[in-house]
């Protein structure tokens, strides 16, 4: 049998869940919600051949009613941290009309984190919008840095207290790229390409005045956002036209936004899930995809060091906020996460400061445009009775968190 190692990680290593609002509370009503019942969204599903039902976000987990029980699922993981996000639609229904009773709400779920002695990661934004600044264009409204500005202020008075690390964003360029190129998320636009100009100047400018309301108001606040990283490499090193492509692909996956927003954050925040291999040929990524998540993305731990050094340049401390996969049957996520942090442990060693692991999902949630069929949860939930059970996985992930070490052959 091979020997077996223990890879110790640093002391106050942060090991965590993610999660989202609009993806576990349940009863949201936003411009996703809307979207989901649009009639262009209904008849694409038809076409598919699949059950608009199960694309409906609807009760989500019911994590809103049932906050304590999921902490106490995070606490049973042994987590010492927790990520999670706020739901502006909740907070602000109306243009400039806050929902205090929800503040409260809110400030009752930090409570309870904190009562439990959880460091908090907060994320403003997660893909969703309220419906009135939807209606008025979203993320390619004019005033839209100064709607967000205005939120945060709120957040940053009513909850600032409790939070840790905090995101303004999580992955702007997901819904750049799917709400205004493919088409798979709301707005649904398809290659508008001066809108996605526009939002994506108009997340660099709400991203750095948020920072700067942060900051303005806890000085030693740790402020960055996230962002969808991936593993790019050309498939031979020696075809410069590969060589090119990776080079440009990597260029906007990883460091574009870093870049743009240099000065304006404090620690880099990495969602760590694709590995792709340029070729030079169209679709231009031919991964060789020994292992597959439900999802079909093929998994690949060692993509997670190459990201993780190549942010070394950047000299800020890194947390990976998310990293987890598809896998209904919990076939592969005991390995998968043993491996992922395998090879953080690495970049550890080699000089990379790991500041935390967040694990992506606690529990099964609403998948976005692939609704409940992926399942990313540590536990599975019942999407009848809602109850929560724990996969194999999370054992191991608890034993993990327990003694900050992982195992590996
Ligand atoms: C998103 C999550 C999503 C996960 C799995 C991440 O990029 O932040 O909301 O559930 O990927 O697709």
């Amino acid at each position: 049998m091979a020997k077996q190692k223990i890879l110790k990680f640093p002391a106050g290593f942060l090991w965590g869940v993610s999660t989202s609002s609009y993806q576990y509370e349940g009863g949201n009503v936003n411009d996703w919600s809307e979207w989901e019942k649009s009639k262009a969204r209904l008849s694409e599903l038809k076409k598919q051949g699949k059950n608009p039902d199960d694309y409906i976000s609807g009760p989500a987990c019911d994590s809103y009613n049932r906050y304590e029980e999921d902490l106490a699922l995070v606490k049973n993981l042994h987590c010492n941290a927790y990520r999670l996000s706020l739901e502006w639609s909740r907070l602000e229904p109306e243009p400039g009309q806050w929902n205090m009773a929800e503040i409260e709400h809110y400030r009752k779920v930090l409570q309870a984190a904190k009562a439990d002695g959880l460091k908090i990661s907060l994320t403003l934004w997660h893909y969703t919008l309220p419906l009135w600044l939807a209606r008025q264009g979203g993320w390619t409204d004019k005033n839209v840095s100064q709607y967000f500005s205005r939120y945060t202020e709120l957040i940053v008075k009513e909850l600032g207290q409790y939070v840790d690390y905090w995101a303004t964003f999580n992955e702007p360029f997901v819904v750049l790229g799917f709400g205004y190129l493919t088409g798979k998320f709301p707005p649904n636009r398809k290659l508008a390409l001066l809108n996605a100009l526009k939002v994506t100047r108009n997340f660099l400018k709400a991203h750095k005045q948020a920072y700067n309301i942060i900051h303005g108001a806890i000085p030693a606040a740790q402020v960055s956002l996230t962002f969808l990283t991936a593993y790019v490499e050309p498939a031979n090193i020696w075809n410069p036209i590969e060589w090119a492509i990776a080079k440009i692909i990597n260029y906007f996956r990883n460091d574009y936004f870093f870049k743009r927003v240099n000065g304006y954050f404090d620690y880099i925040g990495v969602d760590y899930y694709h590995h792709l291999r340029i070729v030079w040929y169209p679709p231009f990524v031919k991964n060789k995809n020994k292992l597959l998540s439900d999802f079909g993305w093929e998994i690949y731990p060692e993509g997670i060091y190459h990201v993780l050094m190549d942010y070394k340049k950047f000299k800020k401390p890194i947390i990976i906020l998310e990293n987890g996969v598809a896998d209904a049957r919990d076939k592969f996520r005991s390995d998968f996460i043993t491996e992922h942090l395998r090879w953080v442990h690495r970049a550890i060693s080699e000089g990379v400061e790991v500041l935390g692991y967040f694990h992506w999902s606690l529990l099964d949630n609403f998948e976005w445009a692939d609704g409940y069929a992926m399942k990313f949860g540590l536990y599975e939930v019942d999407r009848q009775t809602f109850k929560r059970t724990a996969r194999p996985s999370a054992e191991l992930y608890a034993q993990i968190c327990k003694n900050s070490e992982v195992i590996v052959d």
